[in-house]
């Protein structure tokens, strides 16, 4: 064999072997997410997430629905909507994207959970007669959800984050996103929260939830109350 003839087979081996490595990389990163609830957080998330290579699944009450379908549509991939329940069952992930008050309900309807992530985002509504923010009961809402999944992996977080700024990351780069909760949940969220240009800083585990619900009532009354500095990124999430 003569030496340009053993070079170009080289560049062939070099070219499959990064081809194959990239295809590796895309899909080691590449879950099954379930997003339950088709609302600000669900949609922008969904949306977002499914450009970064993720398969969506929308866990709706309604998959059928016109406005559920047209999430579909706008959903990058195989994007799908079944029930909430049926959305889990293949999940690698599942976002519980709901009212506070029926995620215990909602969580216990989803049937077995473990060995999955499970991302809670809900926060706290307790709202007195000021508008202004109650402090939230001792237990957060995530640890109430591991009570009922012990199996799975959960954390709190993007429940500080507008939703608008969910499916368009790029309007806020650099964004501060705490998390907290189990390792592995904590994890995913970091390294989703980097790629989508957020700065992550890790709260605790499952306790320190508390803090991140705390930290978005107190957050929510001084922008109640009009303080510039909580202003400047636009609406905070109002529910
Ligand atoms: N909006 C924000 O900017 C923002 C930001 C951070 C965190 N959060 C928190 O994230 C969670 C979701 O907020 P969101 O703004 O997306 O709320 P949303 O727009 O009201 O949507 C919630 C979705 O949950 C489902 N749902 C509603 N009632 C339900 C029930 N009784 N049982 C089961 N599923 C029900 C619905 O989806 P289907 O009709 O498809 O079933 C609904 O679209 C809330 O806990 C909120 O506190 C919101």
């Amino acid at each position: 064999m003569n030496t340009s003839f053993c070079n170009s087979i080289n560049r062939v081996f070099s070219v499959l072997a990064m081809i194959s490595m990239t295809a590796f990389a895309q899909a080691s990163f590449a879950d099954t997410i379930a997003m339950i609830g088709t609302g600000s957080v669900g949609s922008a998330l969904g949306k977002d997430w499914s450009q970064r290579g993720h398969t969506i699944v929308y866990g709706s009450r309604n998959p059928g629905s016109e406005s559920v379908q047209a999430l579909v549509a706008a959903t990058s991939g195989d994007a799908s909507a079944t029930t909430q329940a049926e959305a889990v069952i293949g999940a690698d992930v599942v976002v519980v994207a709901v009212p506070w008050e029926v995620g215990e309900q909602v969580v216990a309807g989803l049937g077995d959970l473990s060995g999955k992530i499970v991302i809670d985002p809900t926060n706290p509504r307790d709202v007195s007669e000021d508008g202004l923010s109650v402090p939230p009961s001792q237990e957060s809402n995530t640890e109430k959800f591991k009570k009922l999944a012990p199996g799975a992996y959960f954390a709190k977080s993007f429940n500080h984050i507008a939703a608008e700024f969910m499916e368009n990351p790029e309007q806020v780069p650099g964004f501060f996103v705490s998390v907290a909760g189990d390792e592995p949940a904590v994890q995913w969220i970091s390294n989703i929260a980097t790629d989508m240009g957020y700065t992550i800083g890790v709260v605790g585990g499952l306790r320190e939830t508390r803090l991140l619900e705390a930290f978005y009532s107190a957050m929510r009354n001084l922008r109640t109350m009009g303080y510039p500095a909580v202003m400047q990124y636009g609406d905070m999430p109002s529910r």
